[in-house]
């Protein structure tokens, strides 16, 4: 970072100013209730905003408040959720608001340091939620603002390394401070400050073709004075792929569809799918994975087809079968069971699986 850029705080207001004209009419910007922003920014970790939209609007529907929240199983908290991924977000909520309860009277708490002892409340989130919220010149820092700051401010050095997260923390913790000033501009300045920045980042800063002839800091912007938009943030190399493979067996007998539940841990823990297994080699025995899945040998397997997807580091294939048995598969349990297919949208499915029924069956 150049030593002076440091000196130079691009100006609040005027990013106040340009939010005020610019910023996107998003249901959660139209309440300061803390449980409303606490699901929006949960929602919207590694989440598109567009994507966001109807499930925040669904879940508010249904949960409108913490009492609700806490008040509901399981399967609802996860079928509101079915889609969105990473479901720990959900699970967490749902312990969270359990606490709040128990804890705080059903009333979220003020306390940066109580927010903070939340499950599933990272600093980002809890910096969020205490500035949006409560109008507390709180620090946040996600994929847009280390965007715009790393940009604006000249920072070089790779933001998953610490020092320089550090260092854009205090960075975006300075910006914070200096809107609490701007009341001539905000009512909420804080609330609005860091909602801008991110902002900033989704509209104007974007990663690539950021639009700086309109933005409300180019004058001083050290990645556009040097033309270093596209090397700034320096994210490093991306992580090796790694490719799996899943066969997943659709077994159907007299109208109903076997699924199983996945284990409490692990990715999409909890959630419903269809019967499958890891393949191990290119060269893959279906009949003998299919035994080895469903304890008994199929009658026919027919190939339906594949749907790709990506989670994290893996580039995944699910080949899909139908299969056909002619007696009733193990003994069905728990997390194992035959369930009617007309009501299968009743269930929290894994993304993929959900889109496998709507191909296939
Ligand atoms: N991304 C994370 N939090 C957000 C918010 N409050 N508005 C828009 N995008 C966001």
């Amino acid at each position: 970072m150049r030593e002076n850029r440091q000196n130079h705080l691009p100006k609040a207001d005027q990013l106040l100013i340009w939010y005020k004209k610019n910023a996107r009419s998003l249901p959660w910007r139209k309440t300061l209730d803390p449980y409303k922003i606490w699901v929006s920014e949960i929602m919207l970790q590694q989440t598109q905003v567009a994507t966001v939209i109807p499930y925040w609007k669904r879940w508010m529907k249904q949960l409108p408040t913490i009492q609700a929240a806490a008040e509901a199983s399981e399967d609802t908290i996860l079928k509101l959720w079915e889609g969105l991924g990473y479901y720990s977000r959900a699970r967490n909520l749902h312990k969270a608001s359990k606490i709040i309860i128990r804890d705080h009277k059903g009333t979220f708490p003020r306390q940066f340091e109580q927010i903070k002892r939340l499950p599933g409340i990272g600093p980002y989130t809890c910096g969020a939620i205490d500035s949006i919220a409560f109008d507390q010149p709180s620090a946040i820092l996600d994929g847009n603002v280390i965007r715009v700051l790393s940009r604006y401010f000249g920072v070089h050095g790779n933001p998953k390394q610490g020092k320089i997260n550090q260092q854009l923390w205090k960075l975006s913790s300075g910006l914070v401070q200096s809107a609490e000033k701007c009341s001539a501009v905000s009512h909420h300045p804080c609330s609005d400050f860091n909602q801008a920045l991110m902002e900033l980042g989704a509209l104007i800063c974007r990663k690539s073709d950021p639009k700086c002839g309109i933005c409300p800091w180019n004058s001083h912007c050290y990645a556009r004075e040097h033309r270093l938009h596209n090397s700034l943030p320096n994210t490093g190399k991306r992580p090796e792929t790694r490719k799996r493979t899943y066969l997943v067996f659709l077994v159907e007998q007299k109208g109903r569809l076997l699924v199983v539940k996945r284990p409490r841990n692990g990715i999409n823990a909890g959630l419903w799918e269809f019967p499958n297994i890891e393949s191990q080699s290119p060269s893959r025995n279906v009949t003998g994975s299919a035994v080895e899945c469903l304890g008994i040998k199929p009658l026919s397997l027919e190939k339906l087809g594949v749907i790709r997807h990506s989670i994290t580091k893996y580039r995944i294939s699910s080949v899909y079968y139908k299969v056909k048995v002619d007696c009733f598969i193990k003994k069905t349990n728990d997390s194992m069971k035959w369930h009617l297919r007309y009501r299968l949208q009743d269930l929290a499915f894994t993304a993929t699986h959900r889109k496998a029924y709507c191909l296939y069956l």
